[in-house]
């Protein structure tokens, strides 16, 4: 790489810790780590904002220039160091609505949203009677000895009707029939999970949407994206629901089963469904309103709490 007029930035993605006794760095953002020799530490320390190879040599006149040159193609390798107008620094500046909270909350999400990266070819069995060789699992029940008791009353009886009927049938499925979803059901689901279902007075912002699912601060920061295979009256592509309209936006036609299964961590099932919901959060909707990064939990929260509904 030619080092002249190229300007240079130290990742904002970057945490150090120790590890078998030595320092390491890490790109949360990009995965890449490496062991931080004594040199690195101080160029990136000069890397605040974007300067040219020269002015980082310069700024350190105790190493040599070439050293320095050598550092720096090993930091842009590494993804430590950004390059001006490259496709690392776009995508960082993509993660400003990050930066209101702590390092914790954006290093948590980002270095664990990746998925497996080839298929899952476990055979769940032998998995884990191979995990129960090594300890015993944890009991599923928790109990406090030699407390006091109360008794409940046997709630049979009041077991009928659609909720607890819905309620106590509901399993997982990951084998789908040759059937098509209708549009007619697709429109139920979306009006009932994530459609606008009433506006609320809130202090101080006025009139707010709310929904079937609760919402910390009735930010409501989630998106669904439909990826539609079989859906009878609706050609296969990615789709965006607008909850106020109830009505989806086409933002891309086309088959996209075998991405729906790479989306998934490669689970190959995926790809047999009619429609696969992905919910995505507008992060800056809760950053708005909460400046602290616990708020993160609450998107997680929200998200058990839409795929509950559904
Ligand atoms: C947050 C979450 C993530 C899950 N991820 C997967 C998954 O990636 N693949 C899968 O086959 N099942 C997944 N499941 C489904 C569980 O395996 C399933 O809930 C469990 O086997 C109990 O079965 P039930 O849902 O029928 O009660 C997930 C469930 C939850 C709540």
């Amino acid at each position: 790489m030619k080092s002249r007029g190229i300007l240079v930035k130290r990742s904002n993605c970057l945490v150090f810790f120790f590890h078998d006794g030595a320092l390491h760095c890490k790109n949360y953002l990009t995965g890449k780590e490496f062991e931080a020799s004594p040199l690195l530490v101080p160029i990136l320390g000069k890397l605040d904002g974007w300067r040219g190879f020269r002015g980082v040599e310069r700024l350190l006149p105790e190493y040599s220039p070439a050293s320095i040159r050598q550092s720096l193609r090993r930091l842009i390798a590494s993804t430590a160091v950004l390059v001006r107008g490259g496709s690392q620094a776009k995508r960082e500046s993509a993660l400003s609505a990050w930066q209101t909270w702590g390092v914790e909350a954006r290093f948590f999400h980002l270095a664990t949203k990746n998925t497996h990266t080839a298929p899952i070819t476990v055979d769940e069995a032998r998995f884990n009677r191979a995990l129960k060789r090594r300890e015993p699992p944890p009991p599923s029940l928790k109990r406090y000895f030699a407390r006091a008791r109360v008794h409940l009353p046997d709630p049979t009886s009041q077991l009928h009707g659609q909720l607890p009927e819905v309620l106590l049938s509901r399993r997982t499925h990951r084998h789908f029939g040759a059937g098509r979803v209708s549009l007619e059901q697709l429109s139920i689901l979306l009006r009932l999970t994530w459609g606008f279902t009433n506006h609320i007075h809130w202090p101080g912002l006025g009139s707010l949407p709310v929904k079937t699912s609760p919402s910390g601060g009735a930010r409501h920061s989630l998106e669904v994206y439909l990826w539609c295979s079989h859906v009878k009256g609706l050609s296969p592509g990615i789709y965006h629901y607008r909850p106020d309209r109830h009505e989806l936006e086409l933002l891309k036609a086309g088959r996209i089963a075998e991405q729906m299964a790479r989306l998934c961590g490669h689970q190959e099932w995926v790809q047999d469904c009619s429609v696969l919901f992905v919910m995505t959060t507008v992060l800056a909707r809760v950053t708005w309103r909460y400046r602290f990064s616990r708020a993160y939990r609450v998107i997680l929260l929200e998200a058990g709490h839409f795929g509950q509904t559904f």
